[in-house]
């Protein structure tokens, strides 16, 4: 067999990933279409990272995960659209791939080819892995975000292996949650917004200055696992893995303690390959959250524009993923708020977990350097979701200090722990800046 696709429950992917490891050519693939599956309280039973973790475990290779938005949304914590491919094989030197039926023409010049003619190829820009086609007016504007069917999904995966290669398709009809209830809406909140946002210059693995079950919402990007320096010795993500997860145990803990009953905690964060080795990052933060008590709600997609360019055998990361936890079982999202977001042209995949946002280049980051900032659209519209005006929101790991701007734009209090105090330029930098009139107390 050189190509498996299937669009099954979790538990029937696994069986089939079991079954068919045996019979999968060398250069064959196995393509898993996976939607999240939920309790009757909107909380995570099964999702893609189960499928990988098992999937690693058998021997399969992981070369990628698309997403694409779907017409069905399963009325959860929040309204999720999202289908997750994940895309596997037998060997990534041997599996077989043909990047040019993918391809969607180029359209808009300044953005993805920009000043870098080489990044221009005639057949077509290099394929991403959100699957969200456009159609245009041909004067780089996009008219339309096209949905695609399952069926049209199915199409593109057979080509993508090659045309004529033996193929086996196995679909179910998933019993997807739709809830059609709201879960406990959030409380408002009595706290007013006179004080001081805080900064501290401290590991977040003890936040003693903060009082237990006071924060209404943590926000964060942690550092990741043997990737980024940030230039101080004792930071997190230097260690060996298994340290790595024990210190992030810690600080998670440490949020668990400090949130309030009706408080959540969205980690934005990928899955990383090394040298062909999967990073099972955000597996491992779930398994970590959920033993310490948390519940796990899902995931929205960050999607970018931006990616670079790889080689032949895969695609160009386009999104991130951001994890979603709460203290209490029936947390949910403002969903008004969360309705007024619209990047898309089509009604039909807005609202949901699809979040399009594009860094804007330069922006910060050119006089001082930071290298691992996320929008700060991405953190306002996680405040407005989930906290309301006068909540405490918190970062345990605040960088250039997007989060703490994303507060204050949204009129929240905010304390954040960073523990290079190098930092500090660079965040009164943005401060002086994008929110000048507040005065931020910084501690050592
Ligand atoms: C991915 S970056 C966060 C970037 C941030 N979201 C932004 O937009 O600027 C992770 C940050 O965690 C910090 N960090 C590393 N170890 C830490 C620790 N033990 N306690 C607190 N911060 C830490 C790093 O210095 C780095 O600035």
């Amino acid at each position: 067999m050189q190509t498996v696709i299937t669009n099954l429950t979790v538990k029937n992917t696994c069986k089939k990933l079991w079954e068919l490891y045996p019979f999968l050519s060398q250069d064959g693939t196995f393509f898993a279409i996976i939607s999240t599956e939920y309790d009757t309280h909107g909380n995570v039973t099964a999702d893609f990272l189960d499928v990988i973790s098992y999937a690693s475990k058998l021997g399969y290779e992981y070369v990628n995960t698309i997403v694409y938005p779907t017409v069905y949304k399963q009325h959860v914590a929040f309204l999720d659209n999202v289908r997750y491919i994940v895309w596997m094989c037998k060997s990534l030197s041997k599996m077989k791939f043909n990047k040019d039926s993918i391809r969607e023409k180029h359209i808009w010049k300044d953005v993805e080819w920009g000043k870098r003619a080489k990044n221009y190829n005639p057949k077509g820009k290099d394929p991403g892995n959100v699957w969200i086609p456009t159609e245009d007016d041909g004067k780089a504007h996009i008219t339309k975000h096209v949905l695609l069917s399952d069926n049209d999904v199915i199409a593109r995966l057979k080509n993508m292996v090659g045309c004529g290669r033996s193929c086996a398709v196995y679909t179910e009809n998933r019993n997807l949650i739709d809830l059609d209830q709201s879960f406990a809406p959030l409380p408002e909140c009595n706290q007013s917004l006179q004080k001081r946002p805080e900064v501290i210059f401290k590991t977040s693995e003890k936040m003693d200055t903060i009082k237990a079950k006071t924060l209404n919402l943590i926000v964060t990007s942690p550092p990741y696992w043997n990737l980024k320096d940030y230039y101080k010795k004792g930071q997190i993500g230097q260690e060996s893995y298994g340290t790595y997860l024990q210190r992030m145990t810690v600080v998670w803990n440490q949020c668990y303690h400090k949130l309030a009953d009706n408080g959540s905690i969205w980690i934005n964060i990928n899955i990383r390959r090394q040298e062909g080795k999967i990073i099972p990052l955000p597996n491992d933060f779930v398994k970590i959250c959920k033993k310490i008590g948390f519940f796990y709600k899902g995931i929205f997609i960050w999607h970018k524009s931006s990616g670079i360019p790889t080689g032949d055998k895969n695609i160009v990361d386009r999104h991130e993923y951001v994890l979603l936890f709460s203290k209490s079982r029936d947390f949910s999202v403002d969903f008004t708020e969360l309705s007024h977001i619209a990047d898309y042209k089509n009604p039909f995949i807005n609202g949901g977990a699809f979040w399009n946002i594009n860094r804007k280049a330069g922006s910060v980051g050119k006089k001082f350097i930071h290298p691992a900032i996320y929008p700060n659209e991405l953190a306002k519209r996680i405040i407005r979701i989930s906290t309301h005006v006068g909540d405490l929101v918190c970062d345990p790991f605040l960088g250039s200090g997007t989060s703490l701007i994303a507060a204050i734009c949204c009129h929240r209090n905010f304390i954040g722990y960073e523990y290079n105090e190098g930092f500090k330029q660079l965040i009164q930098y943005r401060v002086s800046l994008e929110i000048p009139d507040t005065a931020v107390i910084y501690k050592n």
